[in-house]
């Protein structure tokens, strides 16, 4: 490839270098697949600054010529196709136009998770959903056919940002009953409460900004704040929930926009906060002036004693912001959250939203207004934690009966999730594989941490599949964690098959 360039010419060098290659590219002298000097190289050859090529190359990749990857240095891409004025129609890279934002935006795990649902014969521990054979169908259709027999046509209209109100009258009342002071005008309806921690997002963070949040934790959270391009402060949990020691410490030194928690049977190790702790957090927050994200899908799932008061209940200060969601108490499909906010929060929310989505769907906010109104909310939910809890006990007396030693757990007293420590030497994404083989999965732990921790840690969702695949699942699970235990140089046995009790 020679090159030459002319220092009298006005025209900057590193676009008389462009110009060049494109040229040789596009007379097709360079094929597909040729590799370009490395940078220092070419340098040394034209002597030019080493930033002179490497400005060069990066305008041939942003003209789609050429794709550099780290490593593997710089190659021309496909030839561009000539359209009929013999103008070479190059291919788009997209990914030069990305925002900054855009390129942050990595969640594979949350992904594969979702697809992973249409794979036939499937077992998947992994998704966080309720079981598709308790959804109140037959309630659903009767109150779809009787609003399309009322001519409702509003169902199906535009509706006002903040959602639907006789749905956020009776959420008000709802949330009254278990203590949280509120009413219409300080609840948004959301697309769940996955967009109402985006909404949170957007209106609250710049790149740059501090945030706490306990670890591990749910990661469509961690997923949102690390795009908006926030430094994740971490708190460890022990049995009563976030270590308030070490917040106080961090908050002494740092100012967080926000601290984001999730107090009742925590997403993903079920952990619940004690009321002390409660108090303690909410104490730290009024003297550091540090607000609260409470997210709270799961409180209404208790198996043994309940239901827990929430941080916003206690909150005698309008510091807690508070998420809650449809989708772990009855179905996530409909796609209904809420969001408990103070009256100017609550503005700059529904603005965000407007430019987001104009509103969550009103249809949907209609049909649960109708199945909240006759009073199958709470009838759905006596039903589901009778048979969650069965599920739960299904699933930990599976885990004794198969599990090779060195396996532990702890048994929630609520929400969805087991949270299981592998036997020692057994890594969590080896497992996963050695599992797919047996068409039975579950989340590994590393996806909720923001650190390196979890690598010996899964989750497991018993919520999902009911008794019989439960059972056929964890089977499958401890035969894929006893293979691998066998293998030469994987995990060394334990001696001792431990239980750890209850987290309240
Ligand atoms: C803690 C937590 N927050 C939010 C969500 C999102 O729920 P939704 O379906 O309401 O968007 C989930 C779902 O797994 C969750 O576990």
């Amino acid at each position: 490839m020679k090159l030459k360039l002319d220092r009298s010419l006005k025209t900057p060098l590193y676009l008389q270098i462009r110009d060049q290659i494109g040229q040789l590219i596009l007379s097709q002298q360079l094929s597909p697949g040729y590799r370009l000097p490395p940078e220092r190289k070419l340098a040394a050859q034209l002597g030019v600054n080493r930033t002179t090529i490497v400005n060069a190359y990066h305008e041939l990749a942003a003209d789609g010529l050429i794709q550099s990857h780290v490593g593997r240095g710089s190659m021309v891409c496909i030839h561009p196709t000539m359209n009929q004025d013999r103008i070479p129609i190059q291919p788009v890279s997209w990914q030069n136009y990305y925002s900054s934002q855009a390129e942050r935006m990595h969640n594979p795990v949350l992904a594969s998770i979702l697809d992973e649902i249409s794979e036939e014969d499937q077992i998947s521990f992994a998704l966080g959903a309720p079981a598709g054979e308790y959804y109140p169908l037959k309630e659903l259709n009767e109150i779809c056919k009787a609003m399309m027999h009322a001519g409702n046509w509003q169902a199906f209209a535009y509706g006002p940002t903040i959602g639907h109100l006789p749905l956020r009258e009776y959420l008000a009342d709802w949330l009254r009953l278990r203590g949280i002071k509120t009413q219409a005008q300080n609840i948004l309806i959301t697309s769940g409460s996955q967009q109402g921690l985006d909404l949170l997002t957007k209106i609250f963070l710049e790149p740059g900004d501090f945030i706490v949040m306990e670890e591990p934790s749910f990661l469509g959270a961690i997923g949102v704040f690390k795009t908006a391009g926030a430094h994740i402060l971490t708190i460890p949990l022990d049995e009563e929930g976030i270590r308030t020691d070490i917040l106080e410490q961090i908050l002494s030194r740092r100012r967080p926009k926000f601290i984001y928690t999730l107090p009742t049977f925590q997403n993903p190790t079920g952990t619940t906060m004690s009321l002390a702790r409660r108090h303690e957090l909410l104490k730290l927050a009024y003297q550091f002036h540090v607000p609260i994200i409470e997210d709270d899908p799961y409180s209404e799932l208790y198996y043994e004693q309940g239901p827990f008061p929430s941080l916003k209940s206690l909150d005698e200060h309008e510091h807690v912001i508070y998420l809650g969601t449809f989708s772990k108490m009855l179905l996530p499909g409909l796609r209904l959250g809420w969001c408990v906010a103070p009256t100017t929060v609550l503005e700059q929310l529904s603005l965000a939203k407007q430019h987001v989505d104009l509103h969550t769907s009103t249809t949907t906010q209609w049909i649960m207004t109708d199945f909240c109104n006759q009073g199958m909310l709470d009838q759905h939910l006596s039903l589901v934690r009778n048979q969650y809890k069965r599920q739960r006990d299904i699933m930990a007396d599976t885990l004794t009966e198969f599990s090779p030693p060195g396996l532990s757990w702890v048994l929630p007293s609520g929400g969805y999730y087991l949270w299981c420590e592998l036997p020692p030497g057994i890594n969590a994404t080896s497992l996963l594989r050695k599992a797919a083989e047996k068409k039975v999965s579950f989340v590994p732990g590393n996806a909720f941490h923001i650190h390196s921790g979890g690598k010996n840690l899964i989750r497991l969702c018993f919520c999902h599949h009911t008794e019989a695949t439960i059972r056929e699942g964890i089977y499958r699970l401890c035969t894929a964690i006893s293979e691998l235990l066998n293998q030469p140089s994987q995990g060394r046995p334990a001696h001792r098959h431990h239980y750890r009790e209850t987290l309240v």
